[in-house]
Order: structure tokens, then sequence, then C-alpha cells
């Protein structure tokens, strides 16, 4: 089989080839099926996003609407799925909720797990973007004992979801325009990444011809580590920690420097962007404008700012070439908005879950895809005897 490659985080090694999302790390670039991050974000939205990621072009306003009223149709979970919910504890962290209950969606709909006939995979797609958010709402309600409300099919995506989680059964909830579009607005900016951990895993699992909630449940489960997806849920942690503690930022920033018990900033860096991350720098206008709005925690935002300043001057910083990423300042919108910060991987999850459609349907659809199976350097002991007693 030839000589064997060692790239360990495969820094170097190109797993596949794909038309769906491309990056350009030096330059800051971040284009959807060649639109650029900054274009969708301001006048697109979420719907029309994932359609354009998963089917490759922009839809016609009847495509649309047709996308949209399909979506709107599955949003309701199976009653006996809902059962599920009672069984984890109460304190359950939403993520594993998420990516159990998305592994069972495997159980109930058996018509449509042949990762090969496009009518059911169109079926699952549909079904994966209607009932995500459903199941998010329900994991939230559960973890605060609060009952789980219906979906409300007049509403979109971002509104049924905010309702899902903050309307209760005895009263109208009165969606905010501005918090629903500035949801949609993050829902965008976290659709796709290329091959981020969590869409390599969901490849990997899927070149197994796993079926597609399958692949998206490992997806989410890859997702939840602090190093990834989790990163947003960490740097309000960190930020309320130095705000408890009553450090400065640049005395922090000195931990930081000196590796003091493996600290990092979190928020920072990334492994493809060697630039500002395109998307922080759409997070942080967001954060400038609903902050004032909704009343966020200026005195965490001013650590988070104090933070940035201090990074983008630093050798240590500018010598790695570390730069604020997307979850930075996405934590202190989601907690303006009402999320406890369990909630708000949940809530990158939402956002990459067409993403991950897209990539594991661009796999499936071309014939020539090999099951992924990397190759190792073995280190281990050579050939020993077993002791005969
Ligand atoms: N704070 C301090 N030092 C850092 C940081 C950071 N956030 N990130 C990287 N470094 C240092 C690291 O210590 C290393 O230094 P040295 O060469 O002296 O050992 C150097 O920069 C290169 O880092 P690396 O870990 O080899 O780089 P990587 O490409 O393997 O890691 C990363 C990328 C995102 C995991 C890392 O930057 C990190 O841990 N950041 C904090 C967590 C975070 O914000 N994650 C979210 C990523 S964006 C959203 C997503 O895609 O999920």
């Amino acid at each position: 089989t030839g000589a064997v490659t060692y790239d360990p985080g495969f820094m170097n090694t190109a797993n596949t080839k794909s038309a769906i999302t491309y990056i350009d790390g030096n330059e800051g670039i971040l284009r959807y099926r060649g639109y650029p991050i900054e274009q969708l974000a301001e006048n697109s939205n979420f719907l029309e996003v994932s359609y354009l990621l998963i089917y490759g072009e922009l839809p016609t306003p009847e495509q649309l609407a047709e996308f949209d009223a399909t979506t709107r149709r599955h949003t309701l979970l199976h009653e006996d799925l809902k059962d599920f919910f009672s069984g984890f504890p109460r304190d359950a962290h939403p993520m594993p909720v998420l990516s159990s209950a998305v592994s069972a969606l495997s159980t109930f709909y058996q018509d449509s797990l042949d990762p090969f006939d496009e009518e059911q995979v169109e079926r699952s797609t549909w079904r994966l973007l209607a009932k995500l958010p459903t199941i998010a709402a329900y994991a939230y309600k559960k973890s605060i004992g609060q009952p789980m409300l219906y979906p409300d099919n007049n509403l979109d995506l971002a509104e049924n979801f905010l309702r899902g989680c903050f309307g209760v059964p005895a009263e109208h909830y009165e969606v905010d325009p501005d918090v629903a579009k500035a949801l949609d607005t993050l829902l965008i900016l976290h659709a796709d990444h290329e091959q981020n951990c969590s869409t390599s895993t969901v490849r990997l699992v899927g070149s197994a011809q796993a079926n597609l909630f399958a692949s998206v449940s490992a997806g989410i489960n890859a997702l939840f580590g602090p190093a990834h997806g989790g990163a947003n849920e960490a740097v309000l942690k960190m930020l309320k920690e130095i705000q408890a503690e009553g450090i400065s930022p640049e005395d922090f920033m000195n931990k930081v420097k000196n590796k003091e018990a493996g600290i990092r900033l979190m928020g920072f860096g990334h492994r493809v962007y060697k630039n500002y991350d395109p998307r922080a720098r759409i997070v942080k206008g967001l954060a400038d404008d609903l902050l004032v709005k909704l009343g966020g925690d200026d005195e965490l935002f001013d650590i988070a700012q104090r933070l940035e300043t201090v990074a983008l001057e630093d050798d240590y910083f500018v010598e790695r070439k570390l730069y604020p990423n997307v979850d930075f300042y996405t934590g202190l919108i989601y907690k303006a908005m009402g999320f406890p910060e369990k909630m708000f991987t949940v809530l990158f999850a939402l956002g990459r879950l067409p993403g991950w459609i897209a990539q594991w349907r661009e796999m499936m659809s071309d014939r020539t895809t090999k099951i992924g199976r990397p190759r190792q350097i073995y280190t281990g002991e050579a050939l020993r005897d077993y002791p005969v007693k």
C-alpha cells in the first residue's frame, strides 16, 4: 500500500474535494457556494442559506416558498420521542440530549435510512432541519422544568425556536423581531465551515454508509468539545471567572502567555484563519448593536474588548497569528437574548446543521467515495511470545 504520510491533526491532508465552502485563512475570506459571508449575513436568511448550501444554488422565490412550507410541516416530534426527554437527568447538558434524540430519529423514520435513495435522503433532510430546533427547545424546557411547547408553524425557524425556549403555554409569546433577526444572522454565520472537526466526523461516519441521522448525531458529539463548538460556552465561563476573581485582563493574558495550567484565551485562534475571522467581525458588529438594545452585560463585554485589544497588540498572539474567532463574542449575545451558557453550543449546532447535511449529501452523491480509514505509525512492541503458565 506504499509509504504512509504522518500528518497528525490533518494539518496538510485534504480528505475530500468539495464545492460547498471556500475559506482563505490568510486573507480572512469565507464564501458559501461562492457568495461572500458578509453579503449573505446582510441580505439573506438562514432558510435560504440552508437551501443554497444543500442544493448548490440560491432558490427561486417559488423554490424557497416550497422549501419553507415543507420544513415547517415537519417541525413536530413523534409523541413517543418526547418521552426520551423525561429519561435524562434534569441537569443534563443539552448537547448529549440533542445528539441522543437525533440518533433516535433513525428508529422513528426507518422509511428514510437508505443513504443512496434520493427521495429518502430528501425526507431525512427536511425532518432534520425542521425537528432539530424542536428537539433543542425541548432539551432546554426539560432542563428548567417547564412544559414543552408544540411548535407554531406560523413562525419561521428562528422565531419558533425563541418561542419554544422562552414561551409558556399560559401566555402569548411576542417574538422580538430584532432578536429573531440577530439569531437568524448568527445561524447563517455558523452554517458551514468546510472540513472542521464535526463536519469531518459527519463525513467519516457517513463514509461507512451510515444514515444521515446517525452521521449528524456523531457530528453533534464532536461539536460539543470545548476546542470546537464548546468554545462559545467556555468563553463566557472565562469572562465570568476574570470578573469574579477581579483580575485585570492584562494579568489574565500573562497567565495565558505563560501557559499557566494550560490556560488558553478561549474564542481566539483557528486552524485555518491566520487573520481576523470574518464571522467574528460580523458578530462583533451584532454585539455592538444588540447589547445596547437588550441591555447586555456591559462589564463582561468590556472585559472581552480589553482582552481583544491586548491580544491584537501582544507579540505572543501576533507571532502565532491568533485572532478572535466566531465564538469570541457570540456568547455575550446569546446571554443577552436570555440563553443560559449550556445552550450556547446547541445554538451552534442548529446553525451548522445545513452544512453537515450538505457535506454528507455531497459525499454520498459521489459514487467514487471510499470509506474513511486513516493509517497509523505503529509504535508498540514488535512481537512477543505469550508466556505459557
Ligand atoms: N490561547 C493561547 N494560545 C493559543 C491559543 C489560544 N486560544 N490558540 C493557539 N495558541 C497557541 C498554542 O499554544 C501554540 O503555541 P506554541 O506554538 O507555543 O505551542 C500555537 O498557538 C498554535 O496552536 P495550536 O493549538 O497548535 O493550533 P491548532 O490549529 O491546533 O488549534 C484551536 C486551533 C482553535 C483548537 C486553538 O486555537 C484553540 O484551542 N483555541 C481556543 C478554543 C477555541 O476558541 N475554539 C474555537 C475554534 S473556532 C469555532 C470552531 O470551529 O469550532
